[in-house]
C-alpha cells in the first residue's frame, strides 16, 4: 500500500522531470526559431540589398532618361554629342575613383533641448557640366554651428545646423517627434549648394534638397539618449513624398537626445541600438527557466512531505 504510494510519488517526480527536460529542450527550441527567424531576416536583408541594387539598376534608366531630357534643355549645343563621344568619356570617372574621400569626423552640437553627436556622410546624385548624373560624397563638417532650434513645442522639436561661406550657407535640419513617451527621428532635411571647390565638375549654381523621411530611426524611451556606433544608412529623396531616391546619408557614432529638460547637463542614460534588440528575449527565457525550477522544487517538496508523513505513520 505504502509502496504503491511511493511508486506514485516517484512516478510523479519522473513525469515532472520529463516536463522540465521538455521545457529545457523547449528553451533551445524556443531559441532556435529565434536563430532560424534571424536567417530569413538575413535573407530579407540580402533581399533588401538586392532591391537596393535593383533600385540602382532602376536608377540607371533614370540617368538615361534625364540625359535624354537634358539635350532639350541645351539645344543650342547640338554639335556637342559627337564632340563628347570623340573625347574620352571614362576620364571623369577615373579621376573620381582614385580619390579616397575621407571618413566624416564626429561633431557635437548642443541646442539645449536637443543634444546631438554624430559623424555623417552624404552620397548623392548630381548633374555635372555635361548634364550627366554622377555620384558625389560629402561630409557634414563637424564644425557646423547650431543656427536655430525649436524647443517650445511639446511633440515636435528640431535643430538647425549651418556651415559654409556666408554667401552660400549649407544647412541640415533634424526633426524629432515625441509620442507615447518615446522619442523618434521624424525627418532630416539638407540644403546643399555644390561649391566649385568641392565639386569642380558640377553644373554651376546647383542646389540640392535632400530629405529623409524617417521610418522610426533613433527610437528611444523618453529621458534616455539614443546611442549607435555602427553605420546607419538612410535614404534621401528630393521631396518628402518623392519615390525616386537621390542619395543616402550614412550616420555613425550617433548619440542624440531630444526633449531634454532645461536643467539637464550632458546626455541622459544610454539606450543602445544593438543591446535593445536582444534584451527582450533573454529575460523571457530566464523567466521560463525560473518558473520551471520553482515548479520542480514545489512538487518534489510535496512528494517528500507525503513520504515523510507516511513514514511517520509506519514508525508508529
Ligand atoms: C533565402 O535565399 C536563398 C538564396 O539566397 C533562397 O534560395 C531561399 O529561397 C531564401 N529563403 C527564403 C525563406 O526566402
Ligand atoms: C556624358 O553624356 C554624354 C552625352 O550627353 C555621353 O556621351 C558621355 O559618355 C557621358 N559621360 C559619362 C562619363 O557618362
Ligand atoms: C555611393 O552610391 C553609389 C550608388 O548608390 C554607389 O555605387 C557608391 O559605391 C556609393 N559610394 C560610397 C562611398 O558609399
Ligand atoms: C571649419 O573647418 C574647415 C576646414 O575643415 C574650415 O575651412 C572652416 O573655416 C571651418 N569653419 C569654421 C566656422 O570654423
Ligand atoms: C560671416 O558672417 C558672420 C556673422 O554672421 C561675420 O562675423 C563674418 O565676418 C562673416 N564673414 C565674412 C567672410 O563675411
Ligand atoms: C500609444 O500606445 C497605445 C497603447 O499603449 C497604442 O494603442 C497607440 O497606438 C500608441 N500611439 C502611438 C502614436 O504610437
Ligand atoms: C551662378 O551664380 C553667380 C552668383 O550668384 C552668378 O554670377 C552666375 O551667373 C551664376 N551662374 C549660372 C550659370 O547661373
Ligand atoms: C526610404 O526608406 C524608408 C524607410 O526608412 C522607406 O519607407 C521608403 O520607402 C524608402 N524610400 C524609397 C524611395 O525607397
Ligand atoms: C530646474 O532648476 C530649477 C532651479 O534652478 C528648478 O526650480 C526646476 O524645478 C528644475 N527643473 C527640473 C525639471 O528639474
Ligand atoms: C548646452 O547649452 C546650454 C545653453 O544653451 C548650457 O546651459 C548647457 O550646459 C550646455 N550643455 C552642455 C553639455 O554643453
Amino acid at each position: 500500500m505504502f509502496a504503491s504510494k511511493l511508486l506514485l510519488c516517484s512516478a510523479l517526480l519522473m513525469l515532472n522531470g520529463a516536463v522540465l527536460s521538455q521545457t529545457l529542450i523547449g528553451l533551445p527550441n524556443f531559441k532556435t526559431p529565434e536563430t532560424t527567424s534571424e536567417q530569413p531576416s538575413t535573407n530579407s536583408t540580402t533581399a533588401s540589398t538586392s532591391t537596393s541594387t535593383t533600385s540602382t539598376t532602376t536608377e540607371k534608366p533614370i540617368t538615361t532618361s534625364s540625359t535624354s531630357t537634358i539635350p532639350p534643355t541645351t539645344p543650342t549645343t547640338s554639335t556637342e554629342p559627337p564632340k563628347t563621344t570623340t573625347t574620352p568619356a571614362p576620364v571623369p570617372t577615373t579621376t573620381h575613383a582614385p580619390q579616397p574621400y575621407p571618413a566624416p569626423s564626429v561633431g557635437t552640437w548642443n541646442a539645449s533641448c536637443i543634444m546631438l553627436q554624430m559623424a555623417a556622410q552624404l552620397n548623392f546624385t548630381y548633374e555635372d557640366k555635361n548634364g550627366n548624373l554622377t555620384h558625389g560624397l560629402y561630409n557634414i563638417p563637424s564644425n557646423a554651428t547650431v543656427e536655430d532650434k525649436e524647443c517650445d513645442r511639446p511633440t515636435i522639436q528640431n535643430v538647425h545646423l549651418i556651415w559654409g561661406p556666408n554667401t552660400s550657407k549649407q544647412s541640415l535640419l533634424m526633426y524629432f517627434d515625441k509620442k507615447n513617451d518615446t522619442t523618434v527621428l521624424s525627418s532630416i532635411q539638407i540644403h546643399l549648394t555644390l561649391l566649385a571647390e568641392d565639386f569642380p565638375d558640377a553644373k554651376e549654381n546647383q542646389t540640392l534638397q535632400l530629405i529623409h523621411r524617417s521610418d522610426g530611426e533613433f527610437k528611444t524611451p523618453e529621458k534616455m539618449s539614443y546611442h549607435c556606433t555602427r553605420v546607419q544608412k538612410m535614404n534621401l529623396t528630393e521631396t518628402i513624398d518623392a519615390k525616386q531616391l537621390i542619395g543616402w546619408i550614412s550616420v555613425s557614432q550617433v548619440q542624440v537626445e531630444a526633449f531634454r529638460s532645461t536643467n539637464a547637463t550632458g546626455f541622459s542614460t544610454v539606450h543602445d541600438c544593438d543591446s535593445s534588440e536582444t534584451s527582450d528575449v533573454v529575460p523571457i527565457a530566464v523567466g521560463i527557466a525560473l518558473a520551471a525550477l520553482i515548479l520542480v522544487v514545489l512538487i518534489s517538496y510535496l512528494c517528500a512531505r507525503r513520504r515523510s508523513t507516511s513514514r511517520g505513520y509506519m514508525s508508529f
